[in-house]
């Protein structure tokens, strides 16, 4: 049997991690800005992350939600924590497009409406609901077609109030920093205002964090900048360090019925073992702290290379745009100069590194850089 070819592989196989180095089947060192699409948040085969890992794994790897699992209290009492969202309650499943259609089928259930509020250039997964909210036509199959959503362009808080008053928006959903999109920030006055129209037209505010998420922001929610609470916040890629895991932060408002979200697999022993061990993990070293000072450098020293048009972003979750496509950058980057990066769009290149970049490592990348450049 062969495998499905949906993606346009680079022919490399790393074959082995440690903290953001990795390394491919020939022996070559990498050094990683990409965290394996910004999943990779305590550097990869952190020896306090196998060692929990492993001695889970000996123990239970997987029993089902029909019996407590009280390792899920755990996950959520810590997240609560770190994150300021204590008050709210957690549903634990095992991808990023999970965690948001749960979300928009929450709001629903909530308060009865359909159509849902999206912007343009947003990214939230494949699934049926998480793609018919993504802006993008091409991934978006017939089947899918059902939900009415409008996307909407960022920044016009009139044009959100417009379609609020028709009164039939069950949800808002949008990214904490769009990721897919090109790392686009919204403004936190736009996110201020987007919550003050979700309360007073009764419309679920739901952040899409799960790539912005996670402490990579230099907080642990980029819609922290703004000083807002949504009712509901999604979250994935570096909740398990890549171990497959998604959550949904619930606010208050919302009342659990039995049956009315359920998973197999979803908070299963062993991801939850690996999520615990990200939360400790991220305070023992203080990782947002660290996401935000090396965040900092990195951007103050992009901004003195050329050929720049644009810098976006915020702590380790950075947009490069160029004036001329990437792509041969990108590419003698990653086989010359051996460093791995994302992109977003023919003109960005995004770093999505993991929060334990070193200044020294956040040099050698900029050094590295200029070589190509
Ligand atoms: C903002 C955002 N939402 C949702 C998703 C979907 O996550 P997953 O691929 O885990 O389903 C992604 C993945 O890139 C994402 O960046």
């Amino acid at each position: 049997m062969n495998l499905f070819d949906v993606y346009p592989l680079f022919n490399i196989e790393i074959v082995k991690g440690l903290g953001c180095r990795v390394w491919d089947s020939e022996g070559n060192e990498y050094l990683d800005l990409y965290g394996g699409h910004a999943v990779i948040s305590v550097g990869h085969s952190h020896p306090a992350y196998v060692e929990a890992v492993t001695k889970q794994v000996n123990q239970l790897g997987f029993y089902s939600n029909s019996v407590i699992n009280s390792l899920q209290q755990k996950v959520a009492e810590k997240l609560g924590k770190a994150s300021g969202y204590d008050d709210y309650a957690l549903f634990l499943i095992n991808t990023g497009a999970e965690a948001n259609e749960n979300a928009l089928k929450l709001a629903s259930f909530h308060n009865g409406k359909r159509r849902v509020i999206s912007f343009k250039k947003s990214f939230h997964g494949r699934t049926s609901a998480a793609v018919r909210v993504t802006d993008n036509p091409a991934i978006i199959a017939p089947v899918n077609e059902g939900m009415p959503v409008t996307y909407l362009p960022f920044n016009d808080l009139a044009a959100v109030e417009g379609e609020f008053k028709k009164g039939d928006v069950s949800s808002l959903i949008i990214e904490g920093i769009q990721g897919v999109g090109g790392i686009q920030v919204p403004p936190d006055t736009f996110l201020q205002g987007l919550r003050e129209l979700c309360t007073r037209y009764k419309v679920v505010l739901i952040l899409d964090e799960i790539q912005s998420g996670y402490g990579r922001t230099g907080k642990f929610f980029a819609h922290q900048y703004a000083g807002i609470r949504p009712d509901i916040i999604t979250v994935a890629k570096g909740i398990a360090n890549g171990f497959p895991m998604g959550g949904v932060l619930i606010s208050p408002i919302f009342k659990p019925v039995y049956g009315m979200l359920g998973t197999t697999f979803g908070g299963n022993h062993l991801a939850c073992a690996a999520a615990i061990a990200v939360l400790d993990i991220m305070e023992e070293e203080q990782l947002i702290a660290n996401a935000a000072n090396v965040g900092s450098y990195l951007m103050e020293e992009l901004a003195k290379l050329p050929g720049i048009k644009d810098l976006r972003g915020r702590g380790l979750m950075i947009g490069v745009e160029f004036e001329e496509p990437v792509k041969e950058i990108r590419n003698k980057y990653l086989f010359d100069q051996k460093v791995f990066t994302g992109v977003a769009g023919a003109h960005t290149i995004r770093l999505l590194p993991p929060l334990t970049l070193t200044l020294e490592e956040a040099k050698e990348a900029i050094t590295r850089l200029k070589h190509v450049l």
